[in-house]
């Protein structure tokens, strides 16, 4: 380690006790083949502190019944958890009112539902959405599913050589048939962060609305959904450090009260006959049936815990890993990083010369380290790069400088065997 490693790290110590913040994860302390577990798969999920995990026991203990339906003790109890946690994204993501923020069960659930609400209301033949080469498929298939259906058609800004968002391209992608915009606010692949601000003013100018997947962007940054002027923002718990299951969608009042509802059934209604039903007004219009209550409620437990942390304070630590791994990682040769954004968040997806990224994956679980091996959900991203798949390591909050060394020597061990 060369002195401005040992700086980094000591400064790093200094700002933010990761060895206290590890200790409230109680799946750290795993061993894996009695290899210390390294957990860097966070992109794909991350792990839950112990004190969601209590309110989820608390929850269930205590407090449980279905929530809008009846007027005993356990059903007001569960109604106001519920309704509070929904607060409590409000703040998290600077929403102006707690009605544009609904409950879905992730991201894709919640894009989904813009697809079925607003696409299928408003998007008809021959009108364009704008998608980016960076998209998850959950950002991409939906849209498919909708042009096939109504003959829209999808236009795709490109990337350069380093997985930026090639900005001109994009502008240039805008005409009169023009009628939405879906967009990462960081690549799951490559860890791009996208200029999403000056994307959606972009759109605006044009009367074009946003939907930003932000699936990989709020558990790492502070969100701000005023700020942005997003029309729609995606993300789910389960990466954020709460319960699988639950997701967010902040959608824009005005908008989400024009949209038709995604799901049918109870608790998205006022009234229903044979002949006519009306609608619930926002967000339970989007809620249909009993909604994952204790998935939210551990959501809410989970943005607590973050919050008391700060998001200012995440995203630092995690710059300082990912500057760390990639500073060591270039300087590894048959190494390669995909994806070198000036701008980029918690992830590296990187090759080995010589060595199929599963191959990789597998070795490195021998040592205990967790990567995702695969397309990840982003062949177009892929085939950019002329690559089947890549290995890539994610980082959360609670990874330390530690774990870092930890993939440095597991990739050295890689490379070993396969010379
Ligand atoms: N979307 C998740 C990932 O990138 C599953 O791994």
């Amino acid at each position: 380690m060369n002195a401005n490693q040992t700086a980094l790290k000591s400064r790093s110590a200094s700002a933010f006790d990761v060895e206290r913040i590890r200790a409230d994860f109680p799946i750290l302390q795993l061993k894996i083949d009695g290899k210390p577990l390294v957990y860097l798969d966070n992109a794909a999920s991350s792990q839950m502190p112990q004190p969601v995990i209590d309110r989820l026991v608390r929850y269930q203990t205590t407090q449980h019944a279905n929530i809008h339906r009846a007027v005993h003790t356990l059903s007001e109890t569960a109604t106001c958890e519920y309704e509070a946690a929904r607060r409590k994204l409000q703040h998290f993501i600077n929403a102006r009112e707690e009605r544009e923020v609904i409950f879905a069960s992730g991201t894709t659930d919640a894009i989904n539902l813009v697809m079925h609400g607003y696409g299928r209301k408003f998007i008809k033949a021959g009108d364009e959405i704008i998608l980016t080469t960076l998209e998850h498929h959950s950002n991409i298939v939906p849209w498919q599913m909708l042009a096939e259906e109504t003959g829209a058609k999808i236009r795709v800004v490109p990337i350069n050589d380093a997985g930026e968002l090639l900005i001109d391209e994009y502008e240039k992608l805008f005409n009169a048939r023009t009628r939405f915009v879906g967009v990462a606010h960081v690549s799951n692949a490559l860890g791009s962060i996208n200029p999403v601000k000056h994307m959606i003013a972009f759109a605006h100018a044009h009367g074009v609305p946003v939907l930003v997947d932000g699936a990989q962007a709020a558990p790492h940054m502070p969100v701000d959904v005023q700020d942005l002027d997003c029309d729609f923002y995606a993300f789910s718990g389960h990466k954020l450090c709460g319960p699988t299951g639950i997701g967010i969608l902040y959608g824009r009042a005005a908008l989400l009260e024009k949209m038709q509802p995604f799901k049918g059934g109870g608790d998205m209604i006022l009234s229903v006959t044979f002949e006519k039903t009306t609608y619930n007004t926002i967000p339970y219009k989007f809620e249909a049936g009993t909604p994952p209550i204790a998935a939210a409620i551990g959501l809410g437990a989970a943005i607590d815990y973050l919050s008391a942390i700060g998001m200012d304070t995440i995203a630092a630590h995690e710059l300082e890993l990912l500057n760390y791994a990639t500073e060591q990682m270039n300087h590894m040769p048959g190494v390669r990083i995909i994806g070198t954004a000036r701008n980029k968040a918690s992830v590296i997806s990187f090759a080995v010369d010589g060595v199929h990224p599963h191959d990789i994956g597998t070795l490195l679980n021998q040592e205990g380290i967790a990567v995702r091996t695969g397309h990840h959900c982003a062949q177009p991203v892929m085939q950019r790069f002329c690559v089947p798949a890549t290995s890539r390591a994610s980082f959360a909050f609670y990874n330390s400088m530690a774990e870092v060394d930890a993939l440095i020597v597991g990739i050295h061990t890689v490379q070993k065997v396969f010379a």
